[in-house]
């Protein structure tokens, strides 16, 4: 399977700064084997599709509502993105599940949500350093699975760990091994054999200098890249260290 390199372009760049990235992303895209998706603030998704069109790169939202409309202020439905341009949605992500208090119930409506737009959910689930100091990383992130992916599920899951994300610290190669292994486990419990055919990305402070190694670790189906996709050479260094097959 391909991997899959997603750039989460979260609360940054005006108009033109977004559109920009992605032009400068599609301009390097000749000859990458991965898989190539930008996610930037869902405002500028349809621009950044319009730019992209024709391109190998993909866009996603960040978010979506769980339904598929309605009287919610502020909220974005899931065929809303679609409708934009959007063929992927991050879900579940960290910094959402922090600052709007999103539980493994929400999420899982928002996977179905999106899956029935004919978007492709990008579930996110990872341990905090709390967790991890006591030993309790893998039985948070299986919990997080079981609560959070519908069956079935035409998705990818995105392993990042919170303590890592933004921070500079990477998980090490051991974790992420372990981690990706518990994971493609508990995917195969949940969603039986289907479970081996669900991309599992590694994300938190992913760089041109550490994504060989990262992208070379078994179960490793690509990576989600914050910071480090906010500059197109990076971004695309990063895409070129993907491994295919
Ligand atoms: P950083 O790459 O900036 O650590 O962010 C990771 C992330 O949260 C991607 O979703």
């Amino acid at each position: 399977m391909r991997q899959l390199i997603a750039g989460n372009w979260k609360m940054h760049c005006l108009m033109r700064e977004a559109v920009a990235l992605a032009e400068g992303v599609a301009a390097g895209a000749g000859g990458i084997a991965a898989e190539l998706l930008v996610c930037p603030t869902a405002l500028h998704v349809a621009a950044v599709a319009a730019a992209l069109k024709g391109t190998p790169v993909a866009v996603g939202g960040q978010d979506c509502h769980a339904a598929k409309q309605g009287a919610h202020t502020g909220d974005i439905a899931a065929p809303m993105l679609r409708d934009a341009g959007a063929t992927f949605v991050i879900l579940g992500h960290s910094e959402r599940r922090h600052d709007h208090h999103e539980t493994d119930a929400q999420v899982r409506a928002k996977t179905v949500a999106a899956i029935e737009a004919g978007l492709t959910p990008i579930v996110c689930v990872g341990e905090t350093e709390a967790h991890r100091s006591v030993g309790e990383e893998q039985s948070v992130v299986a919990g997080q699975l079981a609560g959070s992916l519908p069956t079935p599920f035409p998705g990818v899951v995105a392993y990042e760990p919170v303590w890592a994300i933004g921070t500079g610290k990477t998980a090490t190669e051991a974790d992420v091994e372990a981690m990706h292994g518990c994971i493609r486990r508990e995917l195969l419990r949940l969603l039986g054999a289907a479970g081996a055919g669900v991309r599992i990305l590694y994300g938190g402070s992913v760089r041109p200098a550490n994504a060989g190694s990262l992208l070379a670790l078994p179960e490793v189906g690509g990576a989600l890249v914050g910071g480090a996709s906010l500059k197109a050479d990076d971004f695309l260094a990063i895409a070129r260290a993907a491994v295919s097959g």
